[in-house]
Parts: structure tokens; C-alpha cells; sequence
């Protein structure tokens, strides 16, 4: 994003180019910055640790056009359902470059993930044997709850420790391995995700030694070795203005050397390392363009806006910062106003004092920065407002990845009765 005369771009083009072409609201992701962001991590990670993958955790921004720009950079996909298993090999990620993580897996969740092909990683002890009901695959991982997680939102989004419903109890992990091995699976995975948005680099060496301590025991104990082993997600990003980011090289350098000292330390054959971020790639390279269409002066003075917590949830699910700039209007006076969306809901509201051009008026438009993760994807409809339009910016060039729904969206799949037509 650039501001020049008070004037925001993304990509080079004016966003009130791409409200004036697609409309508001409006998501808007760079390319050049996703590819950016992924080749970052990829190039300091193998710096430290050559046996090195990652998988694109396709929760986070779901667009096939972004799934796409990930494999055209050699990652795989980190699939939560057999839906974004199916949405992965639209794209044309298969075998080994898919990994099922969900939780709480359905016997179809169950059969459908295994006839796949897919690396299946359980989230528990208890679908090993309803697996086995349906097949025997080559390949098994377990999700490892190694006991502590962290993330930047509190409990909302720490995956891990005692309060978390993700993962094995370590203390079930070499029983797990033992049943899978006895039942002549040959190749073993593990993993964990333990948390988001951590910006904290000796977070990761941390929650990697606590893994590699579990893991290692029960490679010692079975006299089996691991492929891989997958830290999850969890690189974090600002959202803060002036917030320190994640030292990506220290992560790095030290999660290497404590996947190699404890790899050693319990006798394991050096284990491929995986890795599956998303926020980070996407997080800082997507915006949310919003129009002001009304403002009122009752109790105190309120932005209207058409960006309400359907389009981007985080700040009512989680109450997460998301800057907010408005186009043609950065360097006016300020004054503590409150801005929200359009629901019928109190918690509809992004901010109720914050800092923003005291000028702001009806047809300004606002642009959400770091809107790329978890933002269209965990949007839905509600009081008959509808998911936004995707835009991809690209070599100067926006393409609509994804167009607006519409009424017919919004009653599709929907029957009425014929004793309720009279
Ligand atoms: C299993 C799994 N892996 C990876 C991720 C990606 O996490 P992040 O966006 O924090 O990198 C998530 C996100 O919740 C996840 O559930």
C-alpha cells in the first residue's frame, strides 16, 4: 500500500479506481507481496534447515487464485475439511502435497480424506481405529498438543495447553504411534500447531524442543523414525502501527538448532522439517475497502460504513486491531470517532474512539489494512449482507478472483414448501 498526496494505492493502482471498477466492499490482495512474503520464509528457513516444506494453510484465504500463487511457489496445502482437500486438487495439489488436519473428523470426513491419497494427520488417539475400518494408508501423522500454546489474541486462537481442543495428551502420543505401527502402517509423520500471529522469534525453538521431546521419546521407544516433522502455523505479523515484527531470522536460526540438537539427542534419523504458515504470507498483503455511506450524530458521532463484522469478523470475534486509513483524508485533522458496519448488531462497531480524519464524510472511502488473513474467509451473510468481491493486483493489473454474491446467492439452496406457497 502506498499513500501519496494523502492518496492510497495498492499495487500501484488507486483504490478509488478498484471501488469505482468492483464496488465496495472489496477485498484487494497483492501478489507481488504475497510472493514476497513466501519466498521470505522459505529462503531463511532453508538457510538454516535445507529439508524444508511448507503447506499453505488454505483456512486462512481460500481463493483458488491465492492457493495457486502458494504451488506456483512449491508449497503444499493444509486442508481443515475434505472440501479444502477438493479445493487443493482443483489446483492441483495432490498426494504428499496435501495435509488433512481437521478435528472432530466425521466417518465421511474419515473415508473421503483417506480415499484422497492425502497425508492424514489425527487430531486424536480415537480415529486411528475408525480409520483403520476404512483402509490402511502408508502414511500416518498425529497433531501433538505439546502442553503450551500462545497467540496474539489471548485464547481465541491459542491451539494449544490444557484449554485448547486440539491434539493428542503427550502422554497418549507413543500408544498412538505403537497402534499405528502394529496395524502395518510403515511411514510416520508428526505434528502440532500451537498457536497464531506470534511474534515472538523464541517462541518457536521453544515449542519445538517441548515437541521434539515427546516426539523423540516415542521414536526411541518404538524404533521408528519420522519424515517429517510439522511445526504448524502460528509466524505473526504487526497490527499494531509501530509494532515490532516477528525476527524472522532468529526464528529461524534457532528452531533449526533445536530441531537438530533434540533430532540427535534421541537417536532420529534427521527428520524432513515442515512447516504451515499462512497469516504471514497473506496476512500483510490483502485490504478491505470499505464506503462510508452514512453518518449520524445521536449519543455521539458514527461512521457508517458497509464493511460490518460479516465481512471481516475479526474485531467483534476476537476485538483484533486492524488499522484503518481513509482514502484522501490521511493528513487532515483528527477526532475520536466510532466507525461500523451495517448490522443489526451492537457488536457491529470497529472502533468507538478512534483517531481518524475528523472530515471523514458521507462517500469517503476507508481502506482495513492487514485484512488478508481470516478476513474473507470467516465471512458469511447476515441481515441480508453479503460476502464481499476478491481482487487480485498484479503487474498494474487487477483481476476479479472473486465476484459478489448476490440475492440469488443468498436464497440458493433454499425450499419452500408447497403448503407454505397458498
Ligand atoms: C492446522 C493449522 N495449520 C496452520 C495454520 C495457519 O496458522 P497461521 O495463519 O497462524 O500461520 C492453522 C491456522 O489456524 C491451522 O489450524
Amino acid at each position: 500500500m502506498n499513500i501519496a498526496n494523502d492518496k492510497i494505492s495498492v499495487g500501484g493502482i488507486p483504490v478509488a479506481d478498484l471501488a469505482q471498477r468492483f464496488g465496495t466492499p472489496l477485498y484487494v490482495y497483492d501478489e507481488a507481496k504475497i510472493r514476497e512474503n513466501y519466498r521470505r520464509v522459505y529462503q531463511t528457513f532453508t538457510k538454516y534447515y535445507p529439508d524444508f516444506e511448507m503447506f499453505y494453510a488454505v483456512k486462512c484465504c481460500n481463493n483458488p487464485a491465492i492457493v495457486n500463487i502458494m504451488r506456483q511457489e512449491g508449497a503444499g496445502a493444509d486442508c481443515a475439511s475434505v472440501n479444502e482437500i477438493l479445493l487443493a486438487k482443483s489446483v492441483g495439489l495432490t498426494g504428499e502435497k496435501v495435509m488433512f488436519s481437521g478435528n472432530f473428523l466425521s466417518d465421511d470426513d474419515i473415508r473421503q480424506g483417506l480415499e484422497s491419497g492425502v497425508i492424514f494427520n489425527l487430531d486424536d488417539i480415537s480415529i486411528l481405529p475408525r480409520l483403520l475400518k476404512f483402509g490402511t494408508p502408508e502414511m500416518i501423522s498425529f497433531r501433538v498438543n505439546p502442553g503450551y500454546g500462545k497467540s496474539n489474541v489471548g485464547e481465541y486462537v491459542t491451539n494449544a495447553g490444557p484449554n485448547a481442543k486440539f491434539g493428542l495428551h503427550p502422554s497418549q502420543v507413543t500408544e498412538a504411534y505403537r497402534q499405528a505401527k502394529a496395524a502395518g502402517i510403515k511411514r510416520f509423520g508428526a505434528h502440532m500447531m500451537t498457536g497464531s500471529c506470534i511474534t515472538d522469534a523464541d517462541y518457536f525453538p521453544f515449542v519445538t524442543g517441548l515437541l521434539m521431546d515427546i516426539i523423540g521419546q516415542t521414536g526411541k521407544e518404538l524404533g521408528i523414525d519420522f519424515e517429517f516433522i510439522d511445526l504448524g502455523g502460528g509466524l505473526g505479523i504487526p497490527y499494531q502501527v509501530g509494532e515490532e515484527g516477528l525476527d524472522l531470522e532468529r526464528a529461524a536460526m534457532k528452531t533449526a538448532e533445536m530441531f537438530r540438537t533434540k533430532s540427535a539427542e534421541y537417536g532420529l534419523k534427521p527428520p524432513q522439517l515442515k512447516m504451515e504458515p499462512a497469516r504471514y504470507f497473506v496476512g500483510n498483503a490483502g485490504y478491505l475497502i470499505g464506503t462510508v455511506h452514512s453518518i449520524k450524530e445521536s449519543y455521539k458521532k458514527i461512521i457508517g460504513t458497509d464493511i460490518g463484522m460479516n465481512v471481516l469478523c475479526r474485531p467483534a470475534m476476537y476485538g483484533s486491531y486492524h488499522h484503518i486509513y481513509v482514502d484522501g483524508k490521511e493528513s487532515h485533522d483528527r477526532a475520536a470517532l466510532g466507525l461500523c458496519g451495517q448490522l443489526c448488531e451492537n457488536t457491529d462497531f470497529w472502533v468507538k474512539d478512534r483517531q481518524l480524519p475528523a472530515d471523514i464524510q458521507e462517500g469517503d472511502l476507508v481502506v482495513v489494512e492487514n485484512a488478508g488473513a481470516y478476513g474473507f474467509g470467516m465471512s458469511y451473510q447476515y441481515n441480508g449482507r453479503l460476502r464481499a468481491a476478491e481482487v487480485l493486483v498484479h503487474d498494474g493489473q487487477a483481476d476479479l478472483i472473486r465476484a459478489r454474491e448476490t440475492f440469488e446467492d443468498m436464497v440458493r439452496h433454499t425450499t419452500v414448501p408447497a403448503h407454505l406457497k397458498g
